[in-house]
């Protein structure tokens, strides 16, 4: 093979390793259910069920929601009274601006500063629902998250999460004990993750919304691959959907913009992209190689070689160029 080849090769080899090395961790999650880690239906009771349950109640029975401040509202006021009505002797939080804000300066000052500079309001709702989990422990619910059945049996799991669809793991709904490893990590890596991209929505999910939290769960899982720390996962069919599901789901999130709109789009039309994708590469590299076939021909020209040598390429002998010049003239 030409030099030029082999150059061109391993500059590719070594750009794809670098490019797969840092999104290894989005392509697992593309592959990674967390089926091994289920919250079974079968180890359920069922919704109205006389069996007494036996497991330990691990987690404390605290409610905690956010909002901007008390008013609540009005279409959110369906779903949090369902699971205010449903458990009447756990002990309900409603994180508002303020009250999370002096949590923080209070309880884990080396935040503060991050929590204030989040350019996003989300963003702090968020950052509030991992710290309040670390701190009491309880179950977070969204405001459009409405509750179907008493969230009991959901308390014997140390820490769970929701598990979304196609991939990944969702921050709406979720439960912990008190100072769970996972949680820990989760406020921990807050700060390294605090980074802006391109679109709104991008850099909310990904500094920490559903996406930095499905990615601090993949890393948690290969750092602990046995154990009872695991975070165990409530599967779509266990949210909502049938009747013994925990929860009802209403109107979308509050901050769903353009950006939202664009992305979805995106998802929907994957294939389309992937192909423009790859033709768009495709023809950068061959608009490089025939600047390269022309370098090599404007030198062969000038009698610097015989004949060009050209990966691929047919050889130009110096009769050609003669013909070709005499065309021309
Ligand atoms: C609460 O926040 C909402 C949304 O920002 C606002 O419209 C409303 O006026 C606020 N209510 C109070 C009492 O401050």
């Amino acid at each position: 093979m030409r030099r030029g080849v082999v150059i061109f090769l391993v500059c590719t080899v070594v750009f794809l390793g670098f490019a797969i090395h840092n999104v290894w961790t989005l392509l697992s999650l593309l592959v990674v259910d967390g089926r091994e880690d289920a919250i079974s239906r079968a180890e359920l009771p069922a919704p109205n069920s006389g069996a007494i349950s036996e497991r330990p109640q691990l987690i404390p029975k605290i409610i905690h929601q956010t909002y901007v401040n008390e008013s609540i509202p009005q279409h959110w006021q369906g779903p949090q009274k369902s699971c205010l009505d449903l458990h009447p002797d756990y002990e309900y939080k409603l994180w508002t601006d303020k009250k999370a804000r002096e949590f923080i300066a209070a309880e884990y000052p080396w935040f503060l500063e991050t929590f204030d500079g989040y350019r996003y309001p989300i963003q702090r709702a968020d950052a509030i629902r991992y710290f309040v989990l670390h701190h009491f422990g309880g179950i977070y619910i969204d405001l459009d998250d409405g509750c179907n059945r008493s969230l009991d049996p959901l308390l014997a799991y140390p820490a769970w999460l929701r598990r979304t669809t196609p991939t990944g793991i969702s921050n709406d709904a979720m439960g912990s004990i008190p100072r769970h490893p996972f949680f820990l990590k989760a406020i921990d890596s807050l700060p390294d993750y605090n980074r802006r991209w391109l679109l709104p929505y991008i850099t909310v999910m990904a500094s920490t919304g559903p996406l930095y939290l499905s990615i601090i769960w993949r890393h948690y899982n290969s750092a602990n691959p046995q154990g009872n720390d695991r975070v165990r996962i409530l599967f779509p069919d266990e949210y909502n959907h049938h009747p013994w599901s925990f929860f009802t789901h209403h109107l979308g999130n509050s901050w769903h913009a353009n950006d939202v709109k664009l992305i979805f789009w995106m998802a929907h039309h994957w294939i389309l992209l992937t192909i423009i994708g790859f033709t768009l590469g495709f023809a950068l590299l061959w608009c490089l190689y025939s600047t390269f076939i022309r370098q090599r021909q404007a030198n062969a020209q000038k009698g610097k070689f015989a004949y060009a040598r050209i990966p691929f390429y047919r050889r130009i002998s110096q009769k050609d160029i003669e013909l070709n010049d005499r065309h021309e003239v």
